[in-house]
């Protein structure tokens, strides 16, 4: 909010566990979203739908212990909140009790949401709003669709977010809508907005962590790499190398190596060691033993 006082644009990234919130972390990016996209880049599902309140826990939890400077959000997952205001109390009430958060994030604006929304911030909880596509509700959207790109939907888009804002939202999350109707909520709104495929207008931006660092290269996830996000860096061609080099060593038997091997026998100890084999008629584990010791001091 101070950043947003200033004119300042917010940084926002997905992370999911404990290396990428340490990551995010020690980047100085502003807040860290743990996004039900875990649904997808990290459960490998086509939706964001299957992901359960419990594992979205075990996310929070493991993304809290390598993360502490920014400002943690973590996503309510589809149907833990929808049932009823006291549903969507409940499930917050363990996103900051036991996972951690600072804040949580729900997806829609229609008066049962907005109703929800007020809710959690009547409950004490902080809550991000997001509006546009909301990927939770693929089933009636008729999949991932862009939104608000009629004179209708675009005033919807709208009307929703200053329903969540009133609600007491401190922050709305517009995802894939025209880059003029971003502008036109950004403007409207006395909260940040966090633009995803909405263009440059909005107060801050937010990417998933592992479209923006190229971070798969399973054929699935090529298949819904939205076309909004920009990848920074083709980290999955990295891992790709890396673990090719470590196949091709390990069956030519070239790792590990001498640097690799840090743990030595003594030669006095490896000698009755050898001994004691051959009275155990192990000659063959004998000879190992002798042979290892002669390679070491050569
Ligand atoms: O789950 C997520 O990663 C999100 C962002 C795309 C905003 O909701």
């Amino acid at each position: 909010m101070s950043k947003y006082k200033k004119g300042e644009r917010i940084s926002v990234v997905t992370a999911y566990d404990y290396p990428s919130a340490v990551a995010v972390d020690q980047s100085g990016i502003d807040v860290i979203l743990v996004g039900d996209s875990a649904a997808m880049v990290v459960h490998g599902h086509d939706t964001t739908l299957p992901i359960t309140l419990d594992e979205m826990l075990t996310h929070c939890k493991a993304v809290a212990r390598g993360a502490s400077r920014p400002l943690l959000v973590g996503d309510l997952p589809f149907g833990s909140y929808e049932q009823s205001p006291t549903q969507a109390v409940e499930s917050a009430t363990r996103m900051l009790k036991e996972g951690s958060m600072d804040a949580v994030k729900l997806e829609g604006g229609s008066p049962a949401r907005v109703n929800a929304a007020k809710t959690l911030v009547d409950a004490g909880i902080a809550v991000m709003g997001h509006v546009g596509l909301t990927p939770q509700s693929i089933s009636v959207l008729g999949g991932f669709r862009p939104q608000g790109r009629n004179l209708v939907e675009a005033e919807s888009v709208i009307d929703k977010a200053l329903a969540l804002q009133n609600a007491g939202c401190f922050s709305i999350v517009l995802e894939c809508v025209p880059k003029s109707v971003a502008a036109a909520v950004t403007k409207a709104l006395s909260i940040p907005t966090i633009g995803i495929g909405a263009g440059n207008q909005t107060s801050g931006q937010v990417l998933v962590y592992h479209d923006l660092l190229g971070f798969t290269r399973h054929p699935h996830h090529a298949k819904v790499t939205p076309k909004f996000s920009k990848q920074y860096a083709n980290v999955g061609s990295v891992i790709a190398i890396a673990l090719e080099e470590f196949k091709n060593e390990v069956h030519s038997g070239e790792f590990p190596g001498a640097q690799h091997s840090p743990y030595r026998l003594g030669t006095e100890d490896s000698l009755r060691l050898a001994e004691r084999l051959r009275e155990k008629e192990l000659g063959d584990a004998a000879q190992a033993v002798v042979r290892v010791m002669e390679e070491e001091r050569e």
